[in-house]
């Protein structure tokens, strides 16, 4: 396939800016907007009988996986466990009978993730794909294939991908949620108009763009940066440092918010930054308290928030990014834009090649 970069200087600004159009693609493959289903294919497995979800991903989509962790326990009741397929191979993992284990991968060809597919398969667990490239080796070797519609990721950090790959598992939760009655059919249609909105609210945050390049000027002075959340914000957390640390070079944690007085905090001072990813949720004002802790140590907050989380947490921010109203469900996939953005402007700022970062490659094929 020829790919070109539109009207974009790189290829990750454009995949960033494709997000509100392939996440309704790949919304469009298994929500009926007229009856507001969710309709997925046929599989061996029943939702309704499984004792378990293993997923197993490397990098960016091992973020997707530990967010939907939350969603299958919050929405389906469904324990669910993640793990980075490097790690999972090998430390022989006691797998529930009858489980499933779902893997997930933008390639389809990472080498640690195809082993850990094989080792479950082995081991007689279910095993599905959330993969975008069909053709691809972890696609054909799953008993059920969930594409995501991200169309080619040329840009070696993963963005448009990362989306797409929420966007489906929010969709299995959902599905899970309804087959174990976990959920009723109001909820289901609430919780698929939220995802229905999506691609509107994605490009509401897009217009973020330029403030978000004001904020990166700040932030490419900086040594260390730290990233906090909490729930399901907490994985986004560490996708934020990821995309960071991976085109701007700049190190980069994430931590949950609850964790920081349990040592972070030891490093907080002006020169680092901590970027405060807070939707206004039941658990914002515990959010705002670790803030407040952060600010009474010299550090500056950079908050992404909400209209209400603005107002709450008032004007000691150094920075308050205030992204469109969205249900929490919704808010890891939206709060991703921000992130994105940021790091993508930081690096540009930093003048680093956005596109090919240095040591890294699109996808890892070998040990
Ligand atoms: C590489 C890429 C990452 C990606 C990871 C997993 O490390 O640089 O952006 O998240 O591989 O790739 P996959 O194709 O399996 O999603």
């Amino acid at each position: 396939v020829l790919v070109d970069k539109g009207n974009h200087r790189h290829f990750m600004a454009k995949e960033i800016h494709e997000q509100p159009e392939v996440v309704g693609h790949t919304l469009s493959t298994f929500y009926r907007p007229m009856t507001e289903t969710v309709e997925l294919p046929a599989a061996p497995y029943d939702w309704a009988a499984l004792p378990k979800v293993t997923m197993v991903a490397c990098g960016t989509a091992h973020f997707a996986c530990a967010v939907a962790k939350y969603w299958f326990e919050q929405v389906a009741r469904l324990p669910a466990e993640t793990d980075i397929a490097s790690e999972f191979r090998y430390r022989n993992p006691p797998l529930v009978k009858g489980g499933l284990s779902i893997f997930v991968s933008q390639s389809g060809e990472t080498i640690d993730t195809l082993t850990a597919l094989r080792l479950a398969k082995e081991q007689g667990q279910h095993i599905a794909g959330i993969v975008n490239v069909p053709e691809s080796a972890i696609a054909r070797e799953s008993d059920v294939l969930y594409p995501t519609n991200a169309g080619p990721e040329i840009g070696v950090a993963s963005t448009k991908a990362f989306t797409c790959q929420l966007t489906t598992l929010a969709l299995l939760a959902i599905a899970a949620g309804e087959a174990r009655g976990s959920i009723d059919a109001d909820e289901r249609k609430r919780l698929t108009r939220t995802l229905a909105e999506l691609p509107r609210l994605m490009n509401v945050a897009l217009h973020l763009d330029e403030v978000m390049g004001e904020v990166a000027h700040d932030l490419a002075k900086a040594r260390d940066v730290l990233y906090l959340g909490r729930g399901a914000m907490y994985p986004l957390a560490l996708e934020g440092a990821l995309k960071l640390k991976e085109i701007s070079y700049i190190h980069a944690e994430g931590y949950a918010s609850g964790e920081l007085k349990h040592g972070p905090i030891a490093l907080i001072d002006e020169n680092v930054p901590v970027i405060v990813l807070a939707p206004s949720d039941e658990l914002f004002d515990k959010t705002v308290s670790n803030m407040q802790e952060v600010m009474a140590r010299g550090g500056r907050v950079i908050l992404i928030t909400d209209k209400t989380g603005a107002e709450r947490a008032g004007d000691s921010a150094w920075h308050t990014i205030v992204m469109p109203d969205a249900d929490p469900f919704v808010a890891p996939i939206l709060y991703s834009i921000p992130i994105q953005l940021l790091a993508y402007h930081t690096a540009v700022a930093k003048g680093t090649d956005v596109d090919q970062p240095r040591n890294l490659a699109k996808s890892v094929t070998v040990e």
